[in-house]
Formats: C-alpha cells, structure tokens, sequence
C-alpha cells in the first residue's frame, strides 16, 4: 500500500492540480490532498470551501483503484506525512521556475525527515502556466477562466467576486 500526501494551498483548485491528482493515482494507491492552514496568508476561500470544492470535483476524476482523501493540516509537513504514515509527498513542476524552489522544499523536508521521498510531476503542457494566483487576478479582472478550473469552482469564485 503505497500512500503518498498532495500538499498545497488549493485556493482554490485548478485543472493543473487535478491533472497532478489524476497522474498521481497512477503511481499510489492513496493520495491525502492535504491543504495547509496558513494563518499568515489571505486566502479567498476558507478551508471549508477548498476542502468542499476538492471533494466535490476528485469525485468526478479517474482515479482508477486510487483512493483520494481530502483533509487539511497545520504546521510542518514532513511532520504530518509521518503521522498519515505516508510513504511520499507528491509536487507538481510545471516549468524551471518552480523547480528552484521546490529543490529547496525538497532537499529540507528530506533533511528533517529522510523516511519521505518526495516525487515531482509533470501536469499536461495545457496546464503549464496555470496557477491558482494567476486564475483569481484574470477572473477578478473580469476575464474568463473556463478551461482552467473546473465548471463548480469557476461557479463559486463568480459568487465570492459578486458576478453570478
Ligand atoms: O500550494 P503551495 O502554496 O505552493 O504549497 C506550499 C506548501 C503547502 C507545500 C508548503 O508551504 C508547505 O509544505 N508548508 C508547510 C510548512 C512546512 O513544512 N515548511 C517547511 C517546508 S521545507
């Protein structure tokens, strides 16, 4: 039983990370799609929402035999991999800009914890410049997201911006 942790902030979930998800399943058997509480950050969604809008739309990708299990947490990561008793954190790469950073992630989360390996993953090159950051300031700039995130979050970023 291979089980690997997907972390990230989700605000709110993209096609990008479900395309991770979707590759992800390929390889483990479970993936905790784990949302970090980050009370330094704004974010626009509550976790509730993220947590509501992850389990609404893995329902609906091809998991195959995977397990998809949303939860969220605080603190250290590595911390968090042990106590699910993961074997891996998976991290999406979408260009050689992410790569620096996520090298450094890497390299300490493997210092602090050596039992959790961490795996790369390569979204469809359509995904390649999506990100949760660039698909809130396009759509709060009255500009359309369809195709980037799926139709319910495009349907509630509408709501939480006022445009339904
Ligand atoms: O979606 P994001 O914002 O790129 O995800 C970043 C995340 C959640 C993976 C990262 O901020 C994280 O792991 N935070 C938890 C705190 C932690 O473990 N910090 C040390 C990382 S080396």
């Amino acid at each position: 039983m291979r089980r690997a942790i997907y972390p990230g902030s989700f605000d709110p979930v993209t096609n990008g990370h479900l395309d991770i998800i979707e590759r992800g399943c390929k390889l483990f058997d479970e993936i905790i799609i784990a949302i970090l509480v980050n009370p330094d950050k704004k974010p626009l969604f509550t976790i509730d929402e993220r947590r509501e809008m992850l389990v609404e739309v893995t329902a609906e990708i091809k998991s195959g035999d995977c397990r998809l299990v949303v939860d969220d947490f605080q603190g250290l990561l590595v911390q968090y991999a042990i106590e699910r008793e993961a074997d891996a954190i998976v991290r999406g790469i979408r260009a050689i800009s992410d790569y620096e950073f996520e090298l450094q992630m890497a390299l300490m989360n493997r210092r602090l914890e050596p039992r959790i390996e961490t795996v790369f993953m390569m979204p469809a090159e359509a995904y390649s410049y999506v990100s949760s950051r660039l698909v809130k300031e396009v759509h709060s700039l009255g500009a359309t997201i369809e195709g980037l995130v799926p139709p319910s979050v495009e349907a509630r970023m509408r709501e939480k911006f006022g445009k339904i």
